[in-house]
């Protein structure tokens, strides 16, 4: 199978095998304040990761680019979301761009059409210095986004098979490069060991990407003949991954992916304990069933909703939404009490 067919099934059963819907926000819930004492126009939505400066916690998470025409539209046309509503953006794995020039130009297009804007990179975590600076200047990323996807490997056919050495590969790549390094899963959640791993050899910033979204075990078990159905379940919801990696490390900054639909997910993910919150599979969807002027429409409604939300919880910034009070119920509830989190 090419790569570029490959990239294009993903996309296709992205949108058909649809998202979960089992992050584990539905076991969160605010407790409401009658006496907020805040005014809306006192709500600021910008936020620090790491290093980042992000006018707003809400951006586009890693998908694509590679593959040709129909992805350069995709990123062409995502690019113009992010540049017209100002949040960030990452592209997709750039690993097939760094071997194949004529790749480079489908991700070239989102810093062409978003100058400014803050533009993420993406490689694998087997890249090695030479090529994380490569993908950095393809695209003057503002920052490197290195994803750990073991189970999807796993169930790809023709995936990888020898993981070994991933963390010494990322804890060089973290000295070597002078922008920020945000480690990233693909939707199998990150436990407070792997947190723990990763803030031991200097990784500042990690996405969770946390199980409940875009499955990559079912979308690869579409392309098998044998399924491994054993890792359709397999992960770590969202909302226990965020706990989780808070718990490990206070200081580190989260963000929070995997299945994130809702402007209240999102205010759920940031409360929780995450600084920004990344979409993928939802955008997508919307580009691609209603259009780039329904995109725009969706993100700039769902900045309106977390101000509402946030002078409804008497938070005037990401830093106090931290602190709101919350019940964590049912399945996440016991989740934490067996990991002794409380
Ligand atoms: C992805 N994702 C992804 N992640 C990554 O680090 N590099 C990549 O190349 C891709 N490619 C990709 C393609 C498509 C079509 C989708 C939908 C997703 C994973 C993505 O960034 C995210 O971690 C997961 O999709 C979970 O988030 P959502 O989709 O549930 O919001």
């Amino acid at each position: 199978m090419t790569r570029s067919k490959r990239k294009w099934d993903h996309i296709e059963y992205a949108l058909s095998t649809g998202q979960t819907r089992m992050t584990g926000f539905d076991d969160i819930t605010f407790v409401h304040q009658s006496l907020p004492n805040i005014a809306l126009s006192d709500v600021k939505l910008d936020v620090k990761i790491g290093e980042l400066f992000l006018s707003s916690p809400i951006f586009i998470n890693a998908m694509t680019g590679g593959g040709g025409e129909k992805t350069l539209q995709i990123n062409r046309d995502l690019s113009i979301a992010a540049h017209e509503t100002k949040i960030a953006m990452a592209v997709g794995s750039q690993m097939s761009a760094l071997k194949d020039p004529i790749e480079r130009d489908t991700y070239r297009i989102v810093r062409k059409e978003n100058p400014n804007g803050i533009v993420i990179g993406n490689l694998g975590s087997e890249a090695t210095v030479d090529q994380a600076k490569a993908a950095v200047d393809m695209i003057e990323a503002n920052a490197l986004q290195i994803h750990l996807n073991t189970v999807q490997e796993l169930t790809m056919p023709e995936g990888d098979r020898d993981f070994t050495g991933a963390l010494k590969r990322i804890e060089t790549l973290v000295e070597q490069l002078n922008i920020p390094i945000i480690v990233k899963e693909v939707g199998f959640g990150m436990s407070m060991e792997t947190v723990k791993q990763l803030a031991s050899v200097g990784v500042s910033i990690v996405d969770v990407g946390g199980f409940g979204g875009t499955n990559f075990a079912k979308i690869e078990n579409e392309r098998r003949a044998r399924l491994l159905s054993y890792f359709n379940d397999w992960g770590i919801p969202t909302a226990v991954s965020i706990i989780e990696a808070k718990e490990q490390h206070p200081h580190l900054s989260i963000i929070g992916s995997g299945g994130i639909q809702t402007s209240l997910d999102m205010v759920k993910s940031l409360a929780l304990g995450s600084t920004a919150v990344g979409l993928a599979g939802y955008f997508l969807k919307i580009l691609l069933k209603d259009g780039l002027t329904k995109l725009i429409e969706e993100i700039n409604e769902t900045k309106t909703d977390l101000t509402m939300m946030m002078t409804a919880l008497g938070a005037k910034n990401i830093s106090e939404l931290h602190q709101v009070p919350l019940i964590i119920s049912k399945d996440t509830y016991h989740w934490l009490n067996e990991r002794g989190i409380n």
